[in-house]
Order: structure tokens, then sequence, then C-alpha cells
């Protein structure tokens, strides 16, 4: 299997499982406990189907959107993942370049790989930067001034991960930064030489959005020990009120999936919300961001940017998440399995592919710009 016999999602994802050692791709792959959630992001968007108008002439197709201040040429963006180099070497690299090419935006990890502001002087797009509420208030203000000073287009705190999700996968597997592997999980990079290989022979890994503060000489941090003993379990709406304030610019809370959430990130003058619940990856048996999604719209759709995120395979569920309403939607695994599979060439390949199944999914519906899609075109089963 190469990366031209990839034409969909599920293709990317074979081929990122054969790339991977199995420790990385579980670690992209799964979700939290029984992992409901996240098959149930992709699951419904099946309870809503499309209507189509037709004989509306529909040669040029107009897709961009403006969202969070920014203009963006296709509606979807890279929502922001945490350690990427280690799926492909390339890491947040290849991801920008791909986004760039494209015209759309990209976020960065406070666990990313690449520094914030090395991506920002070589991308020439809108740049998001997500950020963690650490309990060290130093380490934040520090953060915010950094991405302040880069450059960085909008600030995205995420707040569904007050606490780590029980993701039983890398429980499995040991996995860990630096490695700490079980047996199992050793055997499985064994099998993989090509990946060590590549691992080894380029820059080291690093955080550096957290290397100045976190001390991992002290030996291994889970995913899941990082938000439980780094991150304010004490956050609250008065701390985020003071974060907004302070960034003065666009500002988007990522996960927020109540009514009253939605209306108190408004007061205190936020700019965007993204629906999301982490890709099924922090409360499993929450609600898809798609189900929840119009009575967020209906709320406050007039007041603040709506986006959504989770379980966005194809260029059909982006058009059904705009017709009810999102300014935008987050893609997460859809350009991960792609970067795994074959670095900025595979995301390049994906974004490319969506990119042509909107256009050709407006023509169908007959639109010829994001505007004309509406909740008239919808039908729930
Ligand atoms: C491997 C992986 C790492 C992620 N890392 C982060 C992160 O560091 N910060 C964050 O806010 N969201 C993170 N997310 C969540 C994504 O930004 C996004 O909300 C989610 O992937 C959307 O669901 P999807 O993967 O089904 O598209 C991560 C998701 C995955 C799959």
């Amino acid at each position: 299997m190469r990366l031209r016999d990839c034409h969909n999602f599920h293709d990317f994802r074979q081929l990122a499982k054969r790339r991977l050692p199995s420790p990385i791709f579980d670690y992209i792959d799964g979700a939290a406990d029984d992992e409901v959630t996240h098959r149930r992001n992709t699951t419904s968007f099946e309870r809503c189907d499309l209507v189509p108008n037709v004989l509306r002439g529909v040669q040029e197709v107009d897709m961009s959107v403006t969202v969070v201040g920014q203009k963006l040429a296709m509606p979807f963006y890279c929502s922001p993942t945490a350690l990427q180099r280690l799926f492909h070497h390339r890491g947040e690299h290849a991801v920008a370049a791909a986004a760039a090419k494209y015209s759309t935006m990209f976020g960065v990890s406070s666990l990313g790989t690449v520094s914030l502001e090395e991506l920002r002087k070589a991308y020439d797009i809108p740049q998001v930067y997500q950020f963690y509420y650490h309990k060290d208030r130093g380490l934040n203000h520090a953060m915010m001034k950094r991405a302040k000073d880069a450059g960085i287009n909008v600030m995205m705190l995420t707040v569904d991960s007050i606490t780590g999700g029980n993701r039983e996968r890398d429980l499995r597997t040991g996995f860990s930064i630096p490695f700490r592997l079980t047996f199992g999980g050793m055997l499985q990079f064994a099998i993989k030489p090509a990946w060590a290989i590549n691992y080894v022979t380029h820059e080291r890994f690093k955080l550096p959005q957290l290397d100045e503060f976190v001390d991992m000489s002290g030996g291994p941090i889970s995913i899941g020990k990082y938000f439980t003993e780094m991150l304010d379990p004490t956050l609250n709406w008065d701390n985020v009120a003071e974060m907004v304030q302070l960034w003065n610019g666009q500002f988007c809370l990522k996960g927020v999936m109540s009514v009253a959430d939605a209306k108190r990130a408004v007061q205190i003058g936020c700019t965007g919300i993204v629906l999301s619940n982490h890709g099924g990856r922090q409360l499993d048996g929450s609600r898809s961001p798609f189900d929840q999604l119009s009575e967020i719209v209906d709320t406050v759709g007039d007041r603040i940017d709506v986006i959504i995120d989770g379980g966005i395979q194809r260029g059909t569920h982006v058009l059904k998440a705009l017709s009810l309403g999102a300014k935008a939607v987050g893609l997460g695994r859809f350009y991960l399995y792609p970067l795994a599979a074959a670095g900025q060439p595979g995301v390049e390949r994906a974004l490319g592919i969506m990119r042509a199944e909107i256009e050709r999914g407006m023509k169908l519906m007959g639109c010829t710009t994001i505007g004309q899609l509406s909740r008239e075109n919808l039908r729930f089963r």
C-alpha cells in the first residue's frame, strides 16, 4: 500500500498503522474508556441526510470562510494536536506546510514538538496556539507573552482536559514521553525499524513550548500524568476572563459543549468556541459535537463563532456541520494518519481530498458559496 492508494480516511489510517510502532498508532487511534464517544462522533453524522437542490448553475464554487477573524480558503483547519514529531520526523512542519499550500489555518499544541515561534516565522497562514492552563501561573503568563510576541493569530484554551482521560490503550502499551514501554510495547518498536531509524537520525525530540518549565530528566511523564499533575484543576471562569482580557485578541475556548457554558464564553468576551470532546479522548459517554451543534448555534450563534471538531472524515460531514450553522470545522485524526503515513505529501493529499469532496458536495447540493448552505437542506431521521 502506497500514498497513491489512499483515497479516504480509512486508507490513510491503514497506511499509518503499517508504518507506526503500535504504541504510537494506538496513541493517535485510541480514545477514553470504551471509546463510545469516539465512535459516535462520526456516526452522529449519519442520522442526518442532505437534501440537494438542482439546476442552479454551479460552475464556480467559493468555499472560503471567515472565522475568529481569519480568512480561510477552505472551511476546515488542522486542529492542534500533541507530539507530532513522533508520528513523522517533520511533525508540525509537515502539517503547517500542507495547511499553507491550501491557505488554511493550523494549530500548535502546548505539547507541540516544534516551537511556536519557528512555525510562525516559516508559514504565512493563520496560526492558533493551543493553551493548557498550568498550576504554575508563571508558566501561563510566560506562554501567553511568548505567543503574543510571536504574532499568534488565535489563542485557543482547551477546557475539556482538566484531568487526564482514561486511555486504556496507552496504559497497556506504557506510552509515555520519553518512552518507558512495556515489554510488548518495546517489541512493537523492534518490528518497525524504519520508524526507529527515522526517529534517531533526525533532530532530537523535544517539547519546546514546555522545555523551560518541565524537567523530564526525572523520568517519563505519561500524557495522563501531565494532565493530572501539571494542569490546574481549580481553573474557573474568572481565570479565563482574566486571560481573555490579557490576550486582548481572538480568543477561542476549545471543549465547550453545554449551552450554559457557551453563554458564559460570550459574556467573558471570547470570540469563538469549539464544540469538541477532544476526539473522544477525555469524557467517554459525552455527546457528539454534531448532535449538540444546533442547540448552541440557536443560542449564541449570532454573537460568537461556533466551530466543531470530532469524527470528521468526509466532505459531506463538513457540509452538514456548516448547514447547521458551524462557521468552520477542525480536523484531528483526519490529518494525523496521513502525517504518519507519508509526512507532508500525505497531509497535502488528505487536505486536497477533503477540499475536492467539499467542492463536489457543494455542486451536488446546488451551492456555490458556504452562505447558501442552510438547514433547509438537512433532514434528521
Ligand atoms: C493524537 C492526538 C493528540 C491531540 N492533542 C491535542 C492537544 O495537544 N491539545 C488539544 O487541545 N487537543 C488535542 N487533540 C484533540 C484535537 O485537537 C481534536 O479536538 C480532535 O482530534 C478532533 O477529533 P478527530 O480526531 O476525530 O478529528 C488531540 C487529538 C489527537 C488524536
